[in-house]
């Protein structure tokens, strides 16, 4: 905008970022069609974008157990869960390129590390006790991130988040379900499980992100209401929702500060590592390099599949005008 501004265009860009100010105060939802500010318009593709690569990389972690897992029941129950999660991915691609960003251009970026997913699926799996506990402890921490968002302020991803949300529910139960079994098994399934939960307990607390006073995004984005808790409430909430949960299923979380506290009517719980964080979500954790390597040669290898698609649709195209 530059000096001569004509009164009207001052007036008509007051008028839609009026419009655009009142839709969020109301909680009514952004839509694509609708003008909003280019910094909204970024942040919204980054989150998004970053989910979608979360729901695509998170396939790879339990993926790992398919051809191994211990019965037919399992490998189906197992195939189900990792299918949803492409299913996630998909839907969550479809409402960032409503911003204007195509899906191929969000790979790239995740392959060249431009953009990030979850630093979760950086661990390992070596246990299939970790399919059991992925479903209870990972998706039951991606509930309580995602549930606020079936509110977000913007339309296309609060209206997937509520499908997505189903489809988590359920990959928790059914994850619970397979640790139930386990703990009504042998000795060494038991321990199998209880090694299991030491080691993702920690990581899955830092799923929520950095404390409050370390979020720089956070106060915006409340205001913006693309985010209506703080990523400390919504860690205390999966903390208190997980410890009757764990004392259900027989097992305990490695954390000796871990207590009932009445005056707050909350558990304390005790220090995170957040040096550990910080070194995974810089590119340093135990998968990184192998989560990333493989996505680019699974992208590599689907390479025909997009051009074969093009060259179907150009023809389909050709065809449709022909006839016209
Ligand atoms: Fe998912
Ligand atoms: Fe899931």
């Amino acid at each position: 905008m530059n000096e001569t501004v004509q009164p009207e265009t001052v007036d008509a860009d007051r008028a839609v970022l009026d419009h655009f100010e009142s839709t969020i105060a109301h909680d009514q939802r952004i839509e694509p069609r609708d003008w909003m500010p280019e910094k909204y318009r970024k942040t919204m593709i980054r989150q998004i974008a970053q989910h979608a690569h979360s729901e695509i990389i998170g396939m790879q972690p339990e993926g790992n157990w398919i051809t191994r897992a211990p019965s037919l029941r399992r490998k189906a129950i197992l195939l189900a869960k990792v299918q949803d999660e492409a299913g996630h991915g998909m839907y969550l691609y479809s409402a960032a390129e409503t911003l204007g960003i195509d899906r191929g251009e969000m790979t790239e970026m995740l392959i060249s590390g431009r953009q990030k997913y979850s630093s979760i699926f950086n661990y390992p799996t070596p246990s299939y006790a970790d399919v059991g506990v992925i479903g209870w402890l990972v998706d039951g921490a991606a509930i309580c991130n995602q549930v606020p968002l079936c509110r977000s302020s913007f339309g296309p991803y609060a209206r997937a988040m509520v499908r997505i949300c189903k489809e988590e529910s359920f990959h928790q139960r059914q994850g619970y379900e397979l640790l139930m079994t386990m703990m009504r098994g042998t000795d060494t399934q038991r321990e199998m499980v209880q090694e299991s939960v030491n080691r993702w307990w920690w990581p899955s607390l830092m799923m929520f992100g950095p404390p409050d006073e370390q979020s720089p995004n956070t106060e915006q984005s409340m205001a913006w209401k693309i985010k209506r808790h703080t990523n400390d409430e919504l860690r205390q909430r999966y903390v208190d929702m997980s410890v009757p949960q764990a004392e259900a299923l027989g097992v305990t979380f490695p954390d000796p500060e871990l207590r009932w506290n009445a005056a707050t009517g909350h558990y304390d719980y005790g220090q995170i590592d957040w040096d550990d964080f910080n070194r995974v979500v810089s590119g340093d954790g135990p998968c990184n390099a192998e989560r990333i390597e493989h996505r680019r040669s699974a992208h590599e290898d689907g390479a025909w599949v997009r051009e074969a698609a093009i060259a179907y649709a150009d023809k389909q195209a050709a065809r449709t005008k022909t006839a016209a």
